[in-house]
């Protein structure tokens, strides 16, 4: 049973939303955890459901119900989608997990949701989280705080979904962290002047290169975990996942692709030697602070140079460090001394490198472009000297939705792409058919076709998409749409 859709004038500013989502999510995570270890009148649990108590009603005020949706791996809250970031990824998983155990799919809280019945809800989640199957579990919830007079507490089962695309999703978020852990540890290394620990390393490039080769989307989607706090390690780890998925475009064998991942992931390495302020700094650098960011990369050479004497460390690695910003046309730096060509490894990375770079959000009070916008730049514009093979590479993998592709948009409906758009320069704005709508309603053939770059009143994009999916998982075969 869904209320009416909340309008924009009822409902809080979006990232008010999202900020109150998160809290609540992570009170809801704190209570669950404490339960598991203390019993219910213990002082740490009581704490904790006060918070939590707080933050629901907090949230209530300017929301007429609370509606938290799981939707593949994404929490939305009122249709705001939360961010997963680095420091909610735990309660994120946990909650996610929690959800799963019951096959819950929706939330819904309403107005007056008291204390007492967050503590039933949440000590029966835990208590029968291990018993039976999945499918009676919810059933039985359902009984228990019914017969506990559970009134604000409403929910709904998932829908069913595809088993293989979901667990692919769990397998590259655990690359994806175990990645950003390795390279912290690197940097950290570095910064104390002790040798790295190369083994762990490069398990976690093959993790990485084999994720990609599995399955290019569920890692690939992963970069979006953007936190600019961890932008030194998530950035690196990114690179290295554009990296290997671009190597894998122009066809480099698995081997190839181990040390480009490696190679991508160690780019940054000499940053680990720039001081911390200037590296975070928000505004303009002084030409000081400048010249000693342009250091990084020779700076990185060297202390791989100086990592040989552990460990095996690839050549290239040690070159990509040294050239990644050098530019193909050698405009960039450092200045080469001698006319040279950029090895196809440091085109690559130079690549990832600028497209994660100016689409993060690296500090406070500094916007990340759109994708699409970026792309177009690194295509149209000589200066920015990438190469025009990759950047091609780049744009197949990330600009273009092929027909056919099925996609969520930010409005929770599902699509499936029907056209690319008539104007080539909108490559992430595709021509869709929506074939599921925002009530979770199948929509009949043929699906009714908008265009994203549609804009409303206010200027915004209707929608646009959030990501790509398995249209299995709706119960969609894309073919329909074409006949
Ligand atoms: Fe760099
Ligand atoms: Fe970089």
């Amino acid at each position: 049973m869904s209320q009416p859709p909340i309008t924009e004038a009822e409902s809080a500013p979006e990232g008010q939303l999202r900020q109150g989502g998160r809290s609540l999510l992570l009170a809801l995570y704190t209570v669950l955890r404490s339960l598991k270890m203390y019993p219910v009148e213990n002082a740490t649990v009581q704490k904790a459901l006060d918070d939590l108590d707080v933050s629901a009603r907090t949230l209530l005020k300017s929301e007429v119900e609370l509606e938290i949706r799981m939707a593949g791996d994404f929490l939305f809250v009122n249709a705001t989608r939360l961010r997963v970031e680095l420091d909610n990824y735990a309660s994120f998983s946990h909650i996610l997990a929690m959800l799963r155990a019951f096959d819950i799919g929706v939330l819904h809280v309403r107005s007056g949701m008291e204390r007492r019945e967050w503590q039933i809800f949440l000590s029966l989640l835990l208590s029968l989280s291990q018993q039976g199957e999945p499918e009676e579990r919810l059933e039985e919830l359902q009984d228990r705080l019914e017969a506990a007079k559970v009134t604000h507490l409403e929910l709904e089962r998932a829908q069913a979904e595809g088993g293989s695309s979901q667990e692919s999703r769990h397998q590259a978020k655990r690359v994806y962290a175990e990645s950003v852990a390795v390279t912290r540890d690197v940097v950290a290394g570095v910064r104390l002047g002790r040798g790295p620990r190369l083994k762990r390393v490069k398990r976690a490039v093959q993790l990485v290169v084999d994720q990609v080769l599995n399955n290019e989307m569920s890692m690939v989607g992963m970069t979006t975990v953007r936190d600019y706090d961890e932008y030194t390690f998530t950035h690196s780890v990114n690179v290295c996942v554009f990296s290997v998925a671009l190597g894998k475009k122009l066809g480099f064998s698995k081997l190839q692709l181990y040390e480009l991942g490696m190679t991508a992931l160690l780019h940054d390495v000499g940053k680990a030697r720039v001081p911390a302020e200037i590296l975070n700094k928000v505004g303009g650098l002084e030409d000081r602070e400048w010249k000693f960011i342009q250091q990084h990369p020779w700076m990185g050479a060297l202390t791989l140079f100086g990592m040989r004497a552990y460990e095996e460390i690839p050549y290239r690695s040690i070159l990509v460090a040294h050239e990644h910003h050098m530019k193909v046309d050698l405009t960039g730096y450092p200045k080469a001394i001698r006319p040279r060509t950029l090895g196809i490894f440091s085109r690559i990375v130079a690549v990832a490198d600028g497209f994660d770079a100016a689409t993060t959000r690296r500090v406070y009070n500094t916007t990340a472009i759109e994708p699409d916008q970026v792309l177009k730049e690194m295509w149209d514009n000589p200066k920015r000297g990438y190469d025009r093979v990759v950047v091609k590479a780049l744009i197949n993998l990330i600009g273009v939705y092929p027909v056919g592709t099925c996609v969520i948009l930010d409005t929770l409906e599902v699509g499936v792409v029907a056209a690319p758009n008539p104007d080539g320069q909108q490559l992430s704005r595709p021509l869709v058919r929506i074939a599921v709508d925002v009530d979770g309603a199948t929509v009949p053939l043929p699906g009714n076709q908008v265009s994203l770059t549609e804009k409303d009143e206010s200027g915004a994009f209707k929608r646009s998409i959030v990501k790509v999916t398995n249209p299995a998982r709706f119960g969609l075969t894309p073919g329909d749409y074409f006949v």
